[in-house]
C-alpha cells in the first residue's frame, strides 16, 4: 500500500523548473501531485491550502522564489533585484499568519543582497542552494523537536493534538508529531487523540491519515470533545504546532487551539507548543500583533456538506487561527531546547 509519508511534501523539480507538492486539499481520498511553475500557481497553492503548515509553506516559498528568480532574464543586478522583490512580495501575500513564509523569503532575499558582486548566474545557484538548505534544516529541526519533546512524555501517554503539525505540514517528522513518531519507533505506545479541526478538517483528513499510515494508535474526535477525553483522564499531554510565536510566548495556531489550551489548563494537562526557531518572531511583541487570516464563509457553511447547511443570509466569522495566551502554555519545545515561562526571557536565552 502506498504510504503517504514515503512521498515528499514539497520537492524541487530542477529539470522542469517547478515545485512539486502533494495536493493536501484532496487527501486522504486522492493522492495527487501538483506541479507549480508560475508565480500565480505557487500563490494559489499556498492560499487554497494545497500546501499548508508553517514549515511546508516556507519551503514551498523558498523553492518557488528560486524558480521564479531563475526565469528572470537579465544580466543587470538592479533589474534582477527589482523583479525578485516584486515576485517575493507577491508570494508573501498568499497567507499572513505563518511567519515561516516571510522568514523563508527573507532568507532568500539575503542571499541576493550578500552576493551582489557575483554574476547573475552565480546568484541563481546560491539561491538554489539556500532553498535546499532551508528544506534540509527543516528535517533536522523537526527531529530535534521530537527528541526534546520526548523527554516530556512517558510510555503509554495519551496525547491530544489539534490541526496537522505533521510531516505533511513540514518535510519530515512534523513538529507536534515529531515526539510521537520518534516515540513510536522506540516503543512508547502512545495513544493519540486527533481533533478533527473544523472547518478544513486538517486533523481528520491529514493527522489521522498520517498517524494511521505509521501504525500509531490514533482516535479521531470532534473539536468539541477535548473536555470529554480530558475529564476521563485519557490525555496526559497536549502537543500542538504553531504558525507564529510572539516574543512574549503568545502562540498563533489553527483556530480552536486556544480552546484546547483553556480546557487543558482546567484539567491540569500540560499544554506544549512545538515551534521551530523559524516560527518564533521576536519582532512581534505579543499575540495582539499577529495578523490573523480570515477565510471564506463557504468553508463553514457548505464546503464539506452535500448541501449548504446554513441559512443563506447568516453572518459568518471564519478566522483561520487563534492566539493561545502565553499563560496557558506549559512549555515551548524548540530545536534548541525547551523554553519554560517566563517566555520573554527563556525564548531569547534558548535562541540567541
Ligand atoms: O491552515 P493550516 O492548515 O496551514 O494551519 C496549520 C497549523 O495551524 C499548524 O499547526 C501550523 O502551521 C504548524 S505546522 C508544523
Amino acid at each position: 500500500m502506498l504510504n503517504i509519508l514515503d512521498n515528499e511534501t514539497v520537492a524541487l523539480d530542477e529539470n522542469d523548473n517547478s515545485v512539486i507538492i502533494i495536493d493536501q486539499t484532496k487527501l486522504p481520498n486522492d493522492i495527487i501531485f501538483l506541479k507549480l511553475s508560475t508565480a500565480k500557481e505557487i500563490w494559489e497553492a499556498i492560499y487554497r491550502l494545497s500546501v499548508r503548515g508553517a514549515p511546508a509553506i516556507g519551503v514551498t516559498a523558498a523553492f518557488g522564489i528560486y524558480i521564479l528568480a531563475k526565469a528572470i532574464n537579465t544580466d543587470n543586478f538592479h533589474d534582477f533585484h527589482a523583479e525578485f522583490i516584486k515576485q517575493k512580495d507577491y508570494l508573501n501575500s498568499s497567507r499572513p499568519t505563518a511567519v515561516n513564509l516571510s522568514w523563508a523569503l527573507a532568507r532568500m532575499e539575503n542571499v541576493l543582497n550578500n552576493n551582489k558582486e557575483l554574476p547573475i548566474l552565480a546568484i541563481k545557484e546560491a539561491l538554489r542552494l539556500e532553498a535546499h538548505k532551508i528544506k534540509a534544516e527543516d528535517i533536522e529541526v523537526c527531529r530535534l523537536i521530537g527528541e526534546h519533546g520526548l523527554t516530556l512524555l512517558k510510555h503509554g501517554d495519551g496525547i491530544l493534538t489539534h490541526c496537522n503539525a505533521g510531516q505533511l505540514a513540514a518535510c519530515k517528522y512534523g513538529t507536534a508529531t515529531a515526539p510521537i513518531y520518534l516515540g513510536q519507533e522506540r516503543g512508547y505506545r502512545f495513544r493519540v487523540f486527533a481533533d478533527e479541526t473544523r472547518p478544513l478538517l486538517q486533523g481528520a483528513r491529514l493527522t489521522a491519515y498520517e498517524l494511521v499510515s505509521k501504525g500509531v494508535d490514533v482516535t479521531l474526535i470532534c473539536d468539541n470533545m477535548s473536555a470529554a477525553v480530558m475529564q476521563k483522564g485519557l490525555v496526559q499531554a497536549v502537543l500542538v504546532g504553531c504558525d507564529r510565536v510572539a516574543a512574549n510566548g503568545d502562540a498563533a495556531n489553527k483556530i480552536g487551539t486556544a480552546v484546547v489550551a483553556a480546557v487543558a489548563r482546567h484539567y491540569g494537562v500540560p499544554f506544549y507548543v512545538c515551534a521551530p526557531a523559524s516560527t518564533i518572531d521576536f519582532s512581534t511583541k505579543s499575540g495582539e500583533d499577529i495578523p490573523i487570516e480570515e477565510r471564506l464563509p463557504s468553508e463553514i457553511t457548505e464546503m464539506w456538506y452535500q448541501k449548504r447547511m446554513a441559512p443563506p443570509d447568516v453572518k459568518v466569522f471564519n478566522p483561520s487561527f487563534d492566539v493561545t495566551g502565553h499563560e496557558l502554555i506549559t512549555a515551548i519545545i524548540t530545536e534548541h531546547g525547551i523554553a519554560k515561562p517566563p517566555f520573554t526571557d527563556s525564548l531569547r536565552k534558548i535562541l540567541t
